[in-house]
């Protein structure tokens, strides 16, 4: 973790230059590009879905699979809007906005130190403000024939609600008892006043959460647990040490008991990938209250009737993927002068896992027999088009771990060359041993 807490960030290329690789090469680009685009609204092209795909998968993995004591769920985004009445978010979930009277643009009230010059005053570049007043981020909906106030309904601003309302349903189908968790992977939406960062601040984002139910008497103790599991996720994933740090709350939101975050420096600063609260009881008691079901369970062994407290972690999947862009991201001068733009990505998130490239279009039927087997075990790819260091540079931008050249002497000695992205060090191995050789080094535990 960071010793330098306010370190700057030391990136020695610009945020543009990820945003534009993002696009060229189909990783992340505008939603709806054809119309102009909408404002805090991405799509994730051919290779930003595996990209995504994998680093969920990892998530789910770790924080499901791998647990007897962590159940998952996928519920469905809108929700009674009882549940939003219930969680605070009808009466609370807003930020402070103004607007400019002069050029009509929305800010943040906090974040004035970003909104530039107004275009629209003459002999002044000043805003002309309006006094801060409250928006709800809730993005609104109807649901049925009518669009009067009985049938508003809200897109999920954060997945966990739901987890609360299935909190019984799926404590009695699983047959767990406290301590135990329940996941969700999904889209949540917030109307955001101000979307910018690329992905980092979207209005339609993906969140992984955890809330895991604990017995009052162990806040602390599961509290700390999630916190170093969810460290070690990030380390894991190959962010680099000195750019994650925890940042603990000194003021909490309006459910939670203790709180932190964990914090990625990205290009334009530390900024939060990962929140980890202890929200209390807040939410089992106010589900309780608005939905008047009892939520309290009773400990077989002691009799106790009491309502579990919950530990949660809440990780952005976007802010995740952008953390590892840039974290792997590098404009590399080589020694002919060149430059290598490289994402040196972990191999369990890279898109493309391994690419199969024949010397010569000749060489195409033994190249593409060889990547149709290794296909049934990765996402592979196979490119006959330009010349060999044009392909090993197409590949290195995407993040491909490994390469795989077929050549005219594959042909009598039955081997291939295997190229490493990162280090582009080569070795020649038997082609029917590849497939062994890239499971020992894609296989790696992240
Ligand atoms: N259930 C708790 C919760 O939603 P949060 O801190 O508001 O807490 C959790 O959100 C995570 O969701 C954040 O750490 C961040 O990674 C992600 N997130 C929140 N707002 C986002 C936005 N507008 N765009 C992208 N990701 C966002």
């Amino acid at each position: 973790m960071s010793e330098a807490p306010d370190a700057k960030p030391s990136y020695p290329w610009r945020m543009e230059d990820l945003v534009s690789l993002c696009a060229r090469r189909g990783l992340i680009f505008p939603s709806s590009e054809i119309y102009g685009g909408i404002n805090g609204f991405w799509d994730y092209g051919p290779l930003g879905v595996e990209l995504k795909n994998n680093l969920k998968a990892l998530w789910w993995q770790r924080v499901v699979r791998e647990r007897d004591d962590v159940e998952g769920l996928d519920s469905s985004i809108i929700c009674h809007p009882r549940t939003w009445e219930a969680s605070g978010h009808v009466e609370h979930f807003s930020d402070p906005m103004v607007d400019c009277r002069a050029c009509k643009k929305r800010f943040r009230a906090d974040q004035l130190d970003d909104a530039g010059k107004c275009s629209a005053r003459e002999g002044s570049s000043q805003h002309d403000f309006t006094p801060a007043r409250n928006f709800n981020l809730m993005l609104k909906t109807f649901v049925g024939a009518s669009e009067d106030a009985a049938a508003v309904a809200w897109l999920r601003a954060e997945t966990c609600q739901a987890i609360f309302n299935d909190f019984k349903r799926v404590k009695d189908a699983s047959r767990q008892k406290i301590p135990f968790g329940i996941a969700q992977i999904g889209k949540a939406f917030r109307n955001e006043i101000n979307p910018r960062n690329f992905t980092f601040r979207s209005r339609e984002f993906e969140q992984a959460e955890l809330e895991f139910f604990i017995h009052p008497s162990e806040r602390e103790k599961w509290f700390a647990h999630w916190m170093d599991e969810r460290v070690r996720f990030h380390r894991d994933l190959g962010l680099q040490p000195d750019r994650l740090r925890v940042k603990h709350h000194d003021t909490l939101a309006h459910y939670a008991k203790a709180g932190a975050d964990i914090e990625f420096l990205f290009p334009f600063g530390w900024q939060e990938i990962e929140g980890i609260h202890d929200r209390g009881d807040w939410d089992l008691s106010r589900h309780s209250e608005f939905s008047g079901k009892d939520l309290a369970i009773t400990d077989e062994e002691t009799k106790e009737h009491y309502l579990p407290m919950v530990i949660e972690t809440s990780v952005g999947v976007d802010r995740t993927c952008l953390a590892v862009l840039c974290n792997g991201y590098e404009e590399q001068k080589l020694d002919d002068g060149e430059t290598r733009t490289v994402l040196h990505l972990h191999p369990a998130v890279a898109p493309i896992k391994v690419a199969v490239l024949p010397l010569s279009k000749k060489l195409a039927e033994p190249a593409q027999k060889l990547e149709r087997s290794l296909r049934r075990r990765w996402n592979t790819f196979y490119d006959e088009a330009g010349n060999i260091g044009r392909r090993y540079r197409r590949q290195d931008e995407v993040g491909t771990p490994f390469c795989v050249t077929y050549d005219f002497e594959s042909e009598t000695d039955g081997q291939v060359t295997v190229r490493e992205r990162d280090a582009m060090t080569q070795v020649r191995l038997p082609i029917d041993g590849v497939r062994r050789w890239l499971e020992e080094r894609l296989e790696v535990a992240a």
